[in-house]
């Protein structure tokens, strides 16, 4: 067995090491604090393996991603995001028939109950659909029962997927005051969505193929990332039992910040910033270079990409296809571009080694689409939904799935005694 030896205060410990599949070697320290007392420490996880999977490969150094085995260009070109859905959870491309079966399934759970669209009341116009949405999904466990059978996880994971997407819509026709518009079964996820999101009781409105393909894109292009904080959240929730959809819940919390999903509204928040600034990028890109200045360049760098993000590129080259398709000019990708291009040239980047990252182009095609800021994180965790689901029934079906709890080192006060005048 393949071991690495550990010293400490004079003793060796040996500890197993294994490979993945892609060659990736890990040393397992299940049984350090039992042999030596001791345990490691890496505040962020930045080294530490929380897992084995099989869904999703990412190679930061060489800008590799795949979702069980298919590389993310491939199944962003040519398939529909409900065969990627299937795909992550269940493992493999679904036939014909089996994708008839998960559209059907996903279509007759599509609508949320009708006491849910009373929730909607409570919120104000100005509430952010994320603080709407992770409610919400948490919510759908007061209405679906806990899970017995594998059939019964399977209805749910569908019920998850069909209903966030139509509480999605709803969120956005609460914030600007217009009646619900009810899913259809005639379309496809996306242009279901689309079509939720801007028809009115007034007219009807004809999904654009463009907007339709580039939503199955970004769609696809956002569905899992393996241990990711979200991922990693959801993973840590469901490990102590709590259901599919409270562990979500957690996940879509986790997304909403800005280091996470939250960027690609930052994103674009910076760029209105610079636009409204003389389009001065350079000046931003120094004050990103600044660490007193409390300005980061949103949409650069990544804890695991130290090259450039594949999901970046492809939406590079997919923003201007999408934007001159919709017949839409937007002044902020030549701003994107601008910084960009200054960014890969500038040593502060190069050293650190940060690229663009999935969060840098995407809110360009989202504002083509007419999609409102507010929306950009719902949208990607719309995407993300089957990557947690996948991650989560794999944690879920792992008969050594043990509840996370990690260890900490104490560094505060030592044993002391409360004083009588202490006691008040
Ligand atoms: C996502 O994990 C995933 O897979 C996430 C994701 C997914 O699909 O789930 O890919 C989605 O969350 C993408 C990331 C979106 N976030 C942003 O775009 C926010 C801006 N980026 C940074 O905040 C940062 O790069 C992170 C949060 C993405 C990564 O942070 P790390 O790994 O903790 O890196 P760090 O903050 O320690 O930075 C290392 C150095 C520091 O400089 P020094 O201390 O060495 O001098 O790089 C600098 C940082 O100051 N740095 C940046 C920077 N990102 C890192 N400097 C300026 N601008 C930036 N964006």
């Amino acid at each position: 067995m393949r071991t690495a030896r550990l010293t400490l205060d004079g003793n060796d410990y040996e500890l197993p090491v294994f490979e993945g599949s892609e060659g990736e070697v890990a040393i397992d320290i299940s049984q350090l604090r039992a042999q030596s007392g001791a345990i490691t420490y890496d505040p962020g996880y930045g080294n530490t393996g929380a897992c084995k999977s099989d869904i999703t490969f990412v190679d930061g150094e060489k800008g590799i991603l795949r979702y069980r085995g298919y590389d993310i260009a491939d199944l962003a070109a040519g398939c529909q995001f409900s065969a990627i859905c299937y795909l992550l959870i269940w493992g493999h491309l679904p036939s014909a028939q089996e994708l008839a079966r998960f559209r059907d399934a996903m279509r007759a759970e599509a609508l949320i109950h009708e006491d849910m669209k009373k929730f909607f009341e409570g919120y104000t116009t100005a509430a952010h659909p994320m603080a709407i949405l992770s409610a919400m999904v948490g919510s759908l466990s007061a209405y679906y029962p806990d899970v017995v059978t594998d059939d019964d996880l399977d209805r749910n994971i569908i019920r998850l997927l069909a209903k966030s997407k139509t509480i999605a819509a709803f969120s956005y026709k609460k914030s600007i005051g217009q009646p619900f518009v009810y899913p259809r079964n005639d379309l496809g996820y996306a242009s279901d969505f689309l079509h939720m999101m801007f028809a009115t009781p007034m007219e009807p409105y004809a999904v654009p193929p463009a907007m339709a393909e580039a939503l199955n894109m970004l769609l696809i292009l956002h569905a899992d990332h393996e241990q990711n904080c979200s991922t990693s959240t959801v993973r840590m929730v469901g490990s102590s039992g709590a259901n599919l959809f409270a562990s979500t819940s957690a996940g879509i919390s986790a997304l909403w910040g800005p280091l996470h999903g939250g960027a690609n509204q930052k994103v674009i928040e910076m760029l209105q910033r610079i636009a409204e600034d003389g389009a001065d990028y350079e000046k931003y890109l120094a004050l990103a270079k600044d660490r007193d200045s409390g300005f980061r360049l949103m949409g650069f760098g990544h804890r695991v990409y130290k090259n450039f993000d594949p999901r970046a590129r492809l939406l590079k080259s997919a923003a201007d296809k999408v934007l001159e398709g919709l017949g839409v000019q937007d002044p902020l990708l030549d701003i994107a571009r601008n910084l960009e291009r200054v960014a890969l040239e500038d040593a502060y980047f190069v050293e650190r080694k940060l690229y663009p990252n999935v969060d840098f182009y995407s809110g360009i095609i989202y504002r083509a689409m007419g999609i409102p800021l507010k929306m950009f994180t719902v949208m990607f965790a719309l995407g993300r939904l089957p990557g947690w689901i996948a991650q989560w029934k794999e944690m879920n079906d792992d008969p050594n799935n043990r509840i996370n709890r990690p260890r900490q080192i104490y560094m505060g006060q030592t044993a002391r005694s409360v004083t009588p005048m202490d006691r008040r």
